[in-house]
C-alpha cells in the first residue's frame, strides 16, 4: 500500500506561537490536512518552542545575533528550512524582515499573518495606529509573502470591531482570536492546492483574489 504524503509545513515564529498552538488544534480536530515538519525560532526559549515541544513537534533556535548580517542569517535559515522540504512555510509572529533572495528561494510558498486590515498599517503597533485614527475595524490578514514587508497579495481578511474604550492590548487579544481561524483556513487551501501565487497575484479555485483579499464571515467567506 502506498501512503500519501501529507503537505509539510515549516513554522518560524518569534515569540508566543499563539497561532502555531492554532494550527496544532486544526490539525488535530482534523480541519488542517497537513503535518508541521519543523518549528523554527530566531529567539531561544519562547513559548513557542515549548507549545512545540509538548506536541511532540521538531524544534529549532537559529538566533539571529550569532550573524554578521541578514543575508548570512537568511542562509543558514534556508539551509535548515530546504532540510525539512517543507511546501509551505507559515511565518507566524516571525519578527524578521527578509531578504529579496530569501524570498525569491521560497517564491509562492511563504504565508504570513499581519494584524491589521491590509494594506492599512503594514509594520509594528498595528492595533495603536487602528485605535489613534478613530477606525471603526481593526483585524488582521493572511498575505503571501513577497520582498515588499507586509506587502504581498492579500488572501483572508478578519474584521474586529473597535470598542470606544479599546486598548491596543484588549484590541490585539480579540485580534488573535480571528487569527486563530482565519489562519488555518487559508493554509487549508494551500495545501489543498486551492489557494496559488501567480505571477505575484493571490489565486483562490483559479479565481484572482480581490486586492484585500477575501473577508471572512465565520463558516464562509465573501468576496
Ligand atoms: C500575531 O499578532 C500576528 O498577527 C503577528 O505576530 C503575532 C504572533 O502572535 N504577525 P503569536 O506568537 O502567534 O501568539
Amino acid at each position: 500500500m502506498t501512503s500519501i504524503r501529507r503537505p509539510q509545513l515549516a513554522i518560524l515564529l518569534s515569540g508566543s506561537g499563539s497561532n502555531l498552538q492554532s494550527f496544532i488544534h486544526a490539525i488535530n480536530a482534523g480541519a488542517l490536512e497537513a503535518d508541521i515538519a519543523v518549528v523554527i525560532s530566531n529567539k531561544a526559549g519562547v513559548l513557542g518552542l515549548k507549545r512545540a515541544n509538548a506536541a511532540g513537534i521538531k524544534t529549532i533556535t537559529i538566533d539571529n545575533l550569532q550573524f554578521q548580517n541578514r543575508e548570512e542569517f537568511d542562509s543558514a535559515l534556508a539551509l535548515s528550512i530546504k532540510y525539512y522540504k517543507p511546501d509551505l512555510l507559515v511565518l507566524a509572529g516571525f519578527m524578521r524582515i527578509l531578504t529579496q533572495g530569501f524570498v525569491k528561494t521560497f517564491s509562492g510558498r511563504i504565508l504570513n499573518i499581519h494584524p491589521s486590515l491590509l494594506p492599512k498599517y503594514p509594520g509594528l503597533n498595528t492595533h495603536k495606529k487602528a485605535i489613534d485614527a478613530g477606525d471603526a475595524f481593526a483585524g488582521a490578514t493572511v498575505h503571501f509573502v513577497t520582498a515588499k514587508l507586509d506587502g504581498g497579495p492579500p488572501v483572508l481578511q478578519a474584521e474586529v470591531p473597535i470598542h470606544q474604550d479599546d486598548s491596543p492590548e484588549k484590541l490585539a487579544s480579540r485580534v488573535l482570536e480571528k487569527e486563530h481561524q482565519i489562519y488555518p483556513l487559508a493554509v487549508q487551501w494551500f495545501c489543498e492546492g486551492r489557494l496559488t501565487f501567480v505571477e505575484g497575484s493571490a489565486f483562490l479555485d483559479s479565481a484572482a483574489l480581490p486586492k484585500n483579499g477575501l473577508t471572512y464571515v465565520g463558516d464562509s467567506t465573501k468576496k
